[in-house]
């Protein structure tokens, strides 16, 4: 049974995007059952169009943060979904939200950002390490929990920062290794390759991939 995923996103959809090729192309062996955006006119609303996948828009200006996250869930509950993956969904969301994906102490929920974490977390990643002058940055794959950019890590690939670089040369680098990157993790998912973990020293949960998969 192919992994059941919905995308949460806010704006041009590239990680999207690339789920979707990685599942066509036959390198992701999981299905998309709708796309969640909060911002209206977003392009990754014309992807999931293009794709043929349910996509809702639900704005979530003026709302209360709780209040849209019930519309959110609302909308999720006609799908069956394995996980959630935040693919650029510039929202915190509360423990409540994430409460239904809670799965044996850790959350059915992933995301991309664009740094080597725990280095450079909020919402500028590519930004706050280039101006900061990183010789190497990266991009991580990782499950959410209740903080910021703070759950167990999946994958981690480093780029380097060319002394010739601009902001937006830098940034299209971690863009291209992002879309390989997120396919990759969600496959590991995919053939239960994860294992949850404990380290007493650090006090947190952390991630094993398995070398094989497990059927
Ligand atoms: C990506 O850089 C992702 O790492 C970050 O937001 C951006 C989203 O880009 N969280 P896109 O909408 O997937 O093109």
């Amino acid at each position: 049974m192919p992994l059941q995923l919905a995308i949460l996103a806010s704006g041009r959809g590239s990680n999207a995007k690339a789920i979707i090729d990685a599942i066509k192309a036959g390198t992701l062996d999981a299905t998309i059952q709708c796309v969640i955006c909060n911002v209206e006119n977003a392009g990754v609303l014309d992807i999931a169009q293009q794709a043929g996948i349910p996509a809702h828009c639900i704005p979530h200006a003026g709302l209360k943060r709780p209040v849209h996250e019930a519309q959110v869930l609302e909308a999720l509950s006609a799908y069956e979904v394995d996980y959630l993956v935040l693919a650029g969904y510039m929202r915190l969301m509360t423990p409540g939200f994430l409460l239904p994906f809670k799965d044996d102490g850790f959350y059915r929920v992933v995301n991309i950002h664009p740094s080597l974490l725990p280095a450079f977390p909020g919402a500028n990643g590519y930004e706050d390490a280039f101006h900061y002058g990183v010789k190497v940055s990266g991009v991580t794959v990782h499950l959410v929990d209740e903080a910021l950019d703070n759950g167990p890590i999946i994958l981690q690939e480093a780029f380097p920062r060319l002394e010739t670089d601009s902001l937006e040369a830098f940034k299209q680098r971690g863009l291209a290794i992002e879309h390989q990157l997120y396919p990759k993790a969600l496959q590991l998912i995919a053939d239960k390759r994860l294992c949850f973990r404990y380290d007493s020293v650090s006090e947190r949960a952390y991630v094993e991939v398995k070398t094989h998969a497990t059927t």
